[in-house]
């Protein structure tokens, strides 16, 4: 009873109520916002997902520069028909190095996100050219200058510092040799010693001329080694547990 009656005063004094509300408020959303600005917390660490190489993140950023996200997201839902699509539905811990991360919310042509292997390199580079000569119906517009241009490649290694300030764990090595990690990367081992390359950034790292000209380390190959990697870190034939776990 004597519960009861304290809680009257609540009830008949708003201002108290209101304090009273606030501050319960206030603590709920302090023990709930809080941890989440430790992102450890909320993503689990996935085996073989990996920082972008140089070459990638160059890559990226001109995804970015040119606005494909407006058209293209990069986020498979669990939904089955997006599953039955696109393949395995997206971890966070996939997207956990992109800053900003390319979710997207619109799908003017398919998801990209595991869009990596599925073509050949000629085939990408035909379709950024024209995508018309390869998918007559498409609406996607032309990109045949990024093959002119020459990727800026010179100030990557402030772009990997830079990252590195918010958390994605460049090491000093990867940083010092970013720029020549980026040519070597866009010519291939037959070409130049790719040893380093696949020493920092694993096997699995493509290094070769993505774009059909040996002559210059162009927009198109960057943006073409992002393609490709897209989707490709994680092995999910051999992470069924990361499935089970996730479910
Ligand atoms: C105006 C909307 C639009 C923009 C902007 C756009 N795309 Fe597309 N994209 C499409 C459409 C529609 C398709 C499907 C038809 C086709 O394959 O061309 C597509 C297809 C693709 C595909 C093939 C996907 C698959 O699984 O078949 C890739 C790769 C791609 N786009 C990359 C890009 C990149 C990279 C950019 C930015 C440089 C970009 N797109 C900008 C509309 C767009």
């Amino acid at each position: 009873m004597g519960f009861i009656h304290k809680h009257e005063k609540l009830e008949r004094n708003s201002v108290l109520l209101l304090i009273c509300i606030i501050l319960v408020v206030l603590v709920g959303g302090i023990v709930e916002i809080i941890p989440l600005f430790r992102k450890e917390t909320v993503i689990e660490p996935v085996e073989g997902v990996r920082p972008y190489t140089p070459l990638e993140l160059a890559g990226y950023n001109i995804y970015i520069r040119e606005g494909c996200y407006v058209c293209h997201s990069q986020q498979i839902r669990y939904l089955r028909d997006e599953v039955t699509r696109y393949g395995h539905y997206s971890l966070a811990a996939e997207s956990m190095y992109d800053h900003p991360f390319q979710w997207g919310s619109k799908r003017t042509g398919p998801d990209l996100a595991r869009v990596g292997g599925k073509y050949s390199d000629a085939w990408h580079t035909a379709h950024m050219k024209h995508p018309q000569d390869v998918v007559p119906e498409s609406i996607m517009p032309s990109y045949s200058f990024l093959a002119k241009n020459a990727a800026k490649v010179n100030d990557l290694d402030k772009h990997l510092k830079t990252l590195r300030l918010v958390g994605v764990p460049y090491t000093d090595e990867q940083v010092e040799n970013a720029v020549n990690d980026a040519k070597v990367q866009a010519v291939g081992p037959d070409v130049a010693d790719t040893d380093g390359l696949i020493e920092r950034y694993g096997e699995k790292v493509n290094a070769r001329d993505f774009d059909g000209n040996p002559n210059l380390v162009s927009e198109m190959d960057a943006l073409i080694a992002y393609l490709q990697v897209l989707g490709t870190m994680v092995d999910f034939e051999s992470a069924k547990d990361v499935e089970d776990g996730a479910q």
